[in-house]
């Protein structure tokens, strides 16, 4: 069974997906670490992240796996470094790449055909398993999810102001629902679920209720 969690970045919906795949013992997938392991790609060749041709020709050449809770970019291990500011401006650009999308739409879909797991990403419930069991849209006002960004933000050390979050969101998010491929946006048929006043044990027993039906 796939279930699907889609939703704006500082949502919460990367560790909603994550307890909720411990809890039902599922595997859990991180389409958003793929897209970054792609911008870190790019970073590393210091290529132009706007050449549609060159990215697309470098996304075929490298190999994106998961070792468990790592991810391996040409088998190095980047768990860490595609959590950076820069990879995180460089990703939501390349995201918008018609070659870029159609070959992790691939491999996402090789990945969901070895089993049950839950998914979370922009375009899992309506692009890559428009057929899912579950649909999930996961969401939360801006000012919610900078405050939830600020913090994850200052346990790593980095302290910015909740302005400047809220600014790199917003670009984020418009980049995000506006480009021409795969947009972000709730499937049809999916549940939305707005997190902004609620805990993330909450918006997790919401959603397990809901599968177990
Ligand atoms: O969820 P995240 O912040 O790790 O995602 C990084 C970028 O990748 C984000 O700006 C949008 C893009 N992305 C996407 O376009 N489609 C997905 N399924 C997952 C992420």
């Amino acid at each position: 069974m796939i279930i699907t969690l889609d939703g704006p970045a500082g949502s919460g919906k990367s560790t909603v997906a994550r307890l909720l795949a411990e809890r039902m013992n599922y595997r859990f997938l991180d389409t958003g670490a793929m897209y970054r392991a792609v911008a870190l790609a790019v970073l590393k060749g210091a290529g132009d992240e706007n050449d549609l041709e060159a990215v697309t020709k470098l996304v075929a050449a490298c190999t994106i796996e998961f070792d468990s809770d790592r991810l391996l970019l040409n088998q190095d291990d980047v768990t860490a470094e595609i959590r950076s500011p820069e990879v995180t401006a460089v990703s939501s650009i390349i995201a918008s790449n018609p070659g870029v999308r159609n070959r992790l739409v691939e491999l996402q879909r090789a990945i969901g055909r070895q089993g049950s797991m839950v998914t979370e990403g922009r375009d899992q419930g309506t692009v890559v398993f428009p057929e899912a069991a579950h649909k999930f849209f996961v969401t939360a006002n801006l000012e919610a999810r900078a405050r939830r960004r600020q913090r994850e933000l200052a346990h790593k050390g980095v302290n910015q102001s909740i302005t400047t979050v809220m600014d790199q969101l917003r670009q984020r998010d418009e980049r995000d629902e506006q480009r021409a491929h795969a947009p972000m946006k709730p499937a049809e048929n999916a549940l939305v679920i707005d997190t902004s006043d609620l805990t993330i044990a909450q918006v997790v027993e919401m959603i397990a209720k809901k599968v177990s039906g």
